[in-house]
């Protein structure tokens, strides 16, 4: 038996944890072995929750858990994020995130505290939501140059804008819309002011290129200032506003840009709508490869998610045989 630990039960913590429930067979399968929340971390009350017996207010259950050998950081934000991941590495555990920020900030650290106590830290969900991205830029477009890397990587503000255009509705009623579905952040400036897609394509820019580019040195632009009249403005010219975010490679140096766009109806970009995000990149031999799907939300986030706990258990399984 695997076990695991969800620290953070909110939007993507509950959503793993029902997906452990709910694909609970064929992630056995998969694995080779069963994988099961042990414990789950929050400092709320769950008492209605079916998990409510595994729930505990103290990280230490989880960290002085030797039986516990992976633990998902679904709280987000800096503090107390970066401190439990560095005390999960440091006691041997593979910590799997969606934690943008954290990752953005502090990824290299926390990848090298990793690697110096032989455990993973992995973040597919981070960038995309539900969107595989990071892994298939390593590992299946490993064989290519790449040249740029571009998208909507931000739910909230596509389904503001996707709202607006569609049903002619007021920004706020909009973002209200999309808080109350799950897919903002806490701090809605955060979205709409473009920062999160700033630490998602650092992740981006960091995964494709290898080069750290430092959020604040991303020049960014929000979408706040877009009113009706530009929207509208753009619809009768056959183009839509989609907020990107756009890293590119010339002569070695990475630049870095976040801002609204006007893109025509038969950019590919054009159709992606609502909460979904898409990534393209730009290889020398792939050309362009485009990944779509849901960007934000608990279900589609916890499938990437899972997909990192599912990836590290395999080798845990796969790595008793060689002992
Ligand atoms: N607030 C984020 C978004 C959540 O809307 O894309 C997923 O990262």
């Amino acid at each position: 038996m695997i076990n695991i630990a969800i620290i953070g039960f909110g939007v993507v913590g509950s959503a793993s944890y029902d997906l452990t429930i709910r694909n609970a067979g064929l992630i056995e399968k998969k694995v080779g072995d069963t994988v099961k929340v042990k414990k789950i971390v929050d400092i709320r009350d769950f008492d209605d929750h079916p998990a409510r017996e595994l729930l505990t207010k103290n990280f230490d259950d989880v960290v002085k858990d030797p039986e516990i050998s992976i633990a998902i950081e679904s709280i987000g934000g800096l503090r107390p994020a970066f401190d439990f991941t560095k005390a999960l590495l440091m006691s041997g555990k593979s910590v799997v995130t969606s934690n943008k920020e954290l990752v953005a900030t502090h990824g290299l650290e926390l990848l090298e505290i990793a690697e110096r106590n032989n455990v993973s830290y992995l973040f597919e969900a981070s960038v995309g939501g539900g969107i595989p991205i990071i892994r298939p830029i390593k590992q299946c477009l490993a064989a290519n140059e790449f040249e740029e890397v571009f998208g909507i990587l931000n739910g909230t503000t596509n389904y503001i804008l996707t709202k607006m255009r569609e049903e002619g509705l007021p920004f706020a009623e909009a973002l209200k819309d999309a808080q109350e579905k799950g897919y903002a952040e806490l701090n809605p400036a955060a979205d709409i002011d473009g920062y999160d897609t700033c630490r998602k394509l650092s992740i981006l820019s960091w995964t494709t290129f290898g080069k750290f580019v430092d959020v604040e040195n991303i020049d960014r632009k929000g979408i706040g200032d877009i009113t009706a009249e530009d929207i509208e403005k753009a619809k009768a010219a056959g183009r839509v506003i989609k907020l990107i975010g756009r890293a590119k490679l010339t002569d070695g140096e990475v630049r870095c840009t976040v801002a609204p766009e006007v893109i025509p109806l038969g950019d590919p970009l054009a159709m992606v709508d609502g909460v979904y995000n898409a990534v393209v990149v730009r290889g020398n031999f792939i050309g362009d490869a485009m990944f779509y799907g849901q960007g934000a939300g608990g279900e589609a986030t916890a499938s990437a998610v899972m997909s990192d706990v599912i990836e590290i258990s395999r080798n845990m399984v796969a790595s008793r045989g060689r002992v």
